[in-house]
């Protein structure tokens, strides 16, 4: 045959295989919709800019042989790959096909994955995971658990690098429950993501406990209560939206910088409705997030877990086009206090904003940790420690407001200046001190108070006495451990100038191997 000849013939096969690819297995394509799921090249039209994906590997085949897997070698290997745009910024992404052996992943498949975690890194750009996956391919034995290691190698290579987001839209089973795990970012959408370690009939074999699929590890256990889940849908549709939004305010990596420049210039803008929002008496609770709104471009913002320790809030906003990531004590949810919970969410976040350059605002009113043999003996003191760990080393641009209360080592862990917040700000209602007039008072006056004739006017004319004396802004101002006293209102006025003066902050950390974060 003449090469021309050759060459259409080629063609020819090419496009074949092509369609074959993109048709997939219609029954299994009308199985999948049938439980409401979406295949995955529906998923990803739905992630990307229009006509952006580049895909990558489509004509893999599996090269494994026998037990059942030999003769049906699908292309793709029930994952489809490449890279595509997210409003017109770089991101690489790969979704597993459940239609094809369930999804799971056996070598070729693991090998894909592997190549564009290589290339997300290489270039610089966010990954993305759309997982629907019966896990590790059971025909392919020890290969597939190395597909699933060589996945774990690369993503902590690549941890505090390139942001990492893994999406659930299915099972995720086994030790595949890993990668989400070691991703920045896990979505869930309800009925259809699960995530466990071992199934539910693993469960009862061994531990007698019966248990049904979405109770062992679906959208909401992982969103409530694991804490596994970052962000929970009901549907794949506004999922797959926020997964845009969330990369919308996400640098391409750690070099890169804000996906958009922050304005140079600082405009006053009062807003007289936050002394409304919190009230004056410390014990009175508010919704910290009518705060952040208040305080955040368009009251916009993306709020990270929650469900789940709801006791503490992080959201990811823009202040003057700035990227920011926002910490607060929740007063409605257990009166703000720090618990074992809210350590680790915020901790985790408080590093990934460092990580990515992302300035962070910490909102403190909180009455102190909080107190019980339930939280000693499950190791408080270990979990409190990661939030101050994070703290401590965070070298991005960082600013406390002290809009109420700030007690105790709480206090201390919210940003204080002393464990190295750059400005901090405080209401002109704030108390800051060891402990609350009245706990203060009955330690250092036990004796004084038991011998007297009137105890409880003795009590009150103390408490008076404390808080004139300790517990108000100036105490700390005059010391240097609060920068300035702002009216509630020139609160983001305020926010918006320091985060300006502090914009061009580089802090270079002594070299050492790693720390050792008490995890
Ligand atoms: C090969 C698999 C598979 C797997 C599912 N399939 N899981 N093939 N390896 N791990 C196949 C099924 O045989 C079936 O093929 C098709 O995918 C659809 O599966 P169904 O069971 O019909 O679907 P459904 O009822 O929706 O149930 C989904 C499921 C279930 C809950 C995920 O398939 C399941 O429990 N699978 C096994 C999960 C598991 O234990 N995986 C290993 C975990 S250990 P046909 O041909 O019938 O259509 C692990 C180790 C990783 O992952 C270690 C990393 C450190």
């Amino acid at each position: 045959m003449s090469d021309a000849g050759n060459m259409d013939l080629l063609r020819k096969q090419r496009d074949e295989l092509r369609d074959e690819a993109i048709a997939g297995d219609p029954a299994g394509v009308a199985r999948q919709r049938a439980q409401g799921k979406r295949t995955a090249r529906d998923r990803l039209d739905l992630l990307l800019d229009p006509g952006s994906f580049t895909e990558i590997d489509m004509y893999r085949r599996h090269q494994a042989h026998g037990f059942k897997v030999g003769d049906n070698r699908p292309l793709t290997d029930g994952v489809v790959a490449g890279s595509g745009t997210i409003d017109g910024r770089r991101v690489f992404v790969y979704a597993q096909d459940f239609t094809i052996f369930g999804g799971s992943l056996g070598a070729a498949h693991a090998a894909k994955i592997h190549k564009v975690l290589d290339l997300a890194l290489a270039t610089g750009s966010p990954v993305i995971g759309l997982n629907d996956s019966g896990g590790a391919r059971i025909q392919e034995g020890v290969l597939a658990l190395d597909g699933y290691g060589g996945i774990f190698r690369r993503q902590v290579a690549a941890s505090g690098i390139i942001p990492q987001i893994n999406v659930l839209l299915g099972p995720c089973a086994g030790g595949a429950a890993y990668s989400p795990a070691l991703s920045d970012f896990t979505f869930m959408v309800r009925g259809t993501a699960k995530m466990y370690l071992t199934g539910p009939d693993v469960v009862a074999a061994v531990t007698g406990e019966r248990v049904s699929h979405d109770e062992l590890g679906g959208a909401d256990v992982h969103g409530r209560r694991s804490g596994v889940a970052t962000f929970v849908h009901d549907d794949e549709e506004s999922c797959l939206e926020d997964v845009r939004y969330l990369v919308s305010m996400l640098p391409a990596n750690n070099l890169s910088g804000a996906p958009v420049p922050p304005r140079r210039d600082v405009v006053d803008e009062p807003r007289p409705r936050l002394a409304d929002i919190v009230p004056a008496k410390p014990n009175l609770p508010y919704d910290i997030r009518e705060v952040i709104a208040e305080l955040v471009d368009d009251g916009d913002f993306l709020e990270l877990h929650e469900t789940w320790a709801a006791n503490i809030v992080c959201v990811l906003a823009r202040i003057n086009d700035e990227v920011v990531g926002i910490v607060g004590n929740q007063p409605l949810v257990l009166a703000g206090v720090l618990d074992i919970e809210a350590s680790q969410k915020a901790a985790r976040f408080v590093r990934f904003c460092d990580a990515f350059g992302i300035p962070l605002v910490t909102l403190v009113d909180v009455p102190g940790f909080l107190p019980g043999t339930d939280q000693e003996y499950s190791g408080v003191i270990r979990h409190g420690a990661k939030l101050l760990y994070a703290y401590c080393e965070a070298t991005v641009p960082r600013i406390q407001v002290i809009l109420r209360k700030a007690y105790g080592g709480a206090y201390i862990v919210m940003d204080s200046r002393s464990i190295g917040c750059d400005l901090s700000l405080a209401w002109p209602t704030n108390e800051i001190a060891v402990m609350g007039a009245e706990g203060a008072v009955d330690v250092l006056f036990r004796k004084e108070l038991a011998g007297a004739a009137d105890p409880d006017a003795l009590r009150v004319s103390l408490m008076d006495t404390y808080a004139d004396e300790l517990v108000h802004p100036f105490y700390a101002a005059e010391r240097g451990l609060v920068d300035d006293v702002i009216d509630q209102a020139d609160t983001r006025t305020a926010i918006a100038s320091g985060l300006a003066m502090l914009r061009e902050k580089r802090a270079q950390p002594a070299p050492r191997k790693h720390g050792n974060l008490p995890i």
